[in-house]
């Protein structure tokens, strides 16, 4: 199949395909004809993150990855050989992740590919049969992430998104500690992110390298010039690709405190932050403090550093009687009263591994909804990120639905909503 194929295009060969595959297709879903067994065949897209969840996928009794897919075919070998040695068996090395959607031996997509990626291929594999385990964050933008729900729904799929904390089992135990009362009515989740990034310098419009199908690098997004300074990686750092710094890290953390919380959608959003460390392409903050009020007298804080990581602590719960404090590494700790006392500790880990588990365990026994980070409690953390960001990018405080998140009475910032997409990618469930 041609590089340049759009999702229309994509759709109607992948049928044709699937037919030819021995796919029944029912209500434009795919299944395959073997019954859910044991093993459990998963391919990946995007091999960089996507190596080290693919280690941990193959590090699991039956389970097996089948294929490794990414557009940089430097990056797709090396990820397949990591794969081959650490389970013996090589996987399909591919550069087009559609080889995984038409393969019916192969029963999920891991989508590690860059955020502008995330819903659109979620979308695309859930109509072709497959559960998702979908990176953080969920999507792009808010109307993505309603679509991704639909998805799952329509095809009773397994979507998983990769906030791993969600399955540690030191920080699922405080917070059942913290709805248990341990620090009294919590009413406040403070969080953080530091690091010592550089500058990404003025790109130069450059020929695409060889080893890289940058079409398909862009997918949904409209198409723009291959400049120097943006693959990989960088992508985080413009609208166009990425969601910022508090679409990259902050979504842990605010997930974290959604969680704790136990709130849904705020009313209240606002921000403050720029690009204020280094004069260079980059579009999104790198200083960014964004907050949330919820109905319920709680509140949420993000205070995101990615240019200096002089404080870089990660999430801290207040309540009436104490407070509840997460590490990065999913070491919880709870204070008496209004002191530094230390009342009690759960020590533990950051639940990796345990959440690629849930994910397996949801397809093995059938129970799609069965998830830690099922895809409609990605999405509401997910538009936290979102909604912070579009406060940024107006220059408005924002008024939000307690029903859904969406913004009320503001037209150009529910204009942010959704994107723009390269013609013929538009994501339809
Ligand atoms: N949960 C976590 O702790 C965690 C950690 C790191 C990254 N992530 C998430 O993983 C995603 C990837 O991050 P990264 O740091 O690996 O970024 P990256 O830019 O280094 O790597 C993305 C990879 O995807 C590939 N890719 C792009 N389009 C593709 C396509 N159509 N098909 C196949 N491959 C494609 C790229 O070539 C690249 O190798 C991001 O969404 C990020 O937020 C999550």
């Amino acid at each position: 199949m041609p590089d340049n194929l759009n999702r229309r295009q994509f759709v109607k060969g992948a049928t044709t395909a699937a037919a030819a595959a021995g796919y029944v297709v029912k209500t434009g879903v795919a299944l395959a004809q073997d019954a859910p067994s044991a093993r459990v065949r998963v391919g990946v897209m995007g091999l960089s993150r996507g190596k080290s969840l693919a280690l941990t996928f193959g590090g699991r009794s039956g389970v097996e990855v089948a294929c490794a897919a990414d557009v940089d075919i430097n990056r797709a070998k090396a990820g397949g050989a990591a794969i081959e040695k650490a389970g013996g068996k090589a996987p399909e090395v591919v550069q087009d992740f559609r080889r995984i959607l038409d393969n019916k031996d192969i029963d999920a997509l891991v989508c590690a590919a860059p955020n502008h990626w995330h819903a659109p291929a979620t979308i695309l594999g859930c109509a072709a049969g497959k559960h998702v385990y979908v990176e953080k964050p969920c999507s792009h933008n808010p109307h993505e992430g309603e679509l991704m729900i639909q998805a799952a729904r329509k095809h009773n799929r397994a979507v998983q998104m990769g906030t791993q904390r969600r399955s540690s089992p030191s920080i699922t135990e405080a917070m059942q500690l913290l709805w248990d009362g341990e620090i009294g009515r919590v009413y406040h989740a403070n969080s953080w992110y530091g690091n010592a990034r550089g500058p990404i310098g003025k790109g130069l419009a450059a020929p695409v390298p060889d080893f890289l199908q940058y079409d398909q690098w862009q997918g949904p997004a409209p198409r723009v010039a291959y400049y120097d300074n943006r693959i990989h990686y960088n992508w985080h750092w413009f609208w166009h690709w990425g969601n910022g710094e508090l679409g990259n890290n902050g979504i842990h953390a605010l997930d974290l405190c959604r969680w704790g919380l136990q709130v849904d959608y705020p009313n209240r959003v606002v921000s403050a932050g720029g690009r204020y460390r280094f004069d260079d392409d980059q579009q999104t903050p790198d200083t960014h403090n964004v907050a949330f009020e919820f109905e319920g007298k709680k509140s949420m804080a993000w205070d995101g550093m990615s240019c200096n990581r002089h404080r870089n602590d990660f999430v801290t719960f207040y309540g009436e009687d104490g407070a509840m404090s997460i590490d990065g590494g999913g070491n919880c700790t709870f204070y008496a009263g209004a002191t530094d006392k230390v009342k009690k500790e759960v020590n533990g880990n950051k639940g990796d591994v345990e959440h690629i588990e849930n994910f397996v365990a949801a397809i093995r026994n059938d129970k799609p909804l069965d998830l830690n980070q099922e895809i409609l409690s990605g999405h509401k953390s997910t538009l936290l990120c979102h909604l912070g960001n579009i406060a940024h990018r107006t220059g408005r405080n924002l008024t939000c639905s307690t029903e859904d998140g969406h913004i009320i009475g503001d037209d150009k910032a529910m204009k942010l909503w959704q994107r723009e997409y390269e013609p013929g990618w538009e994501p339809v469930v």
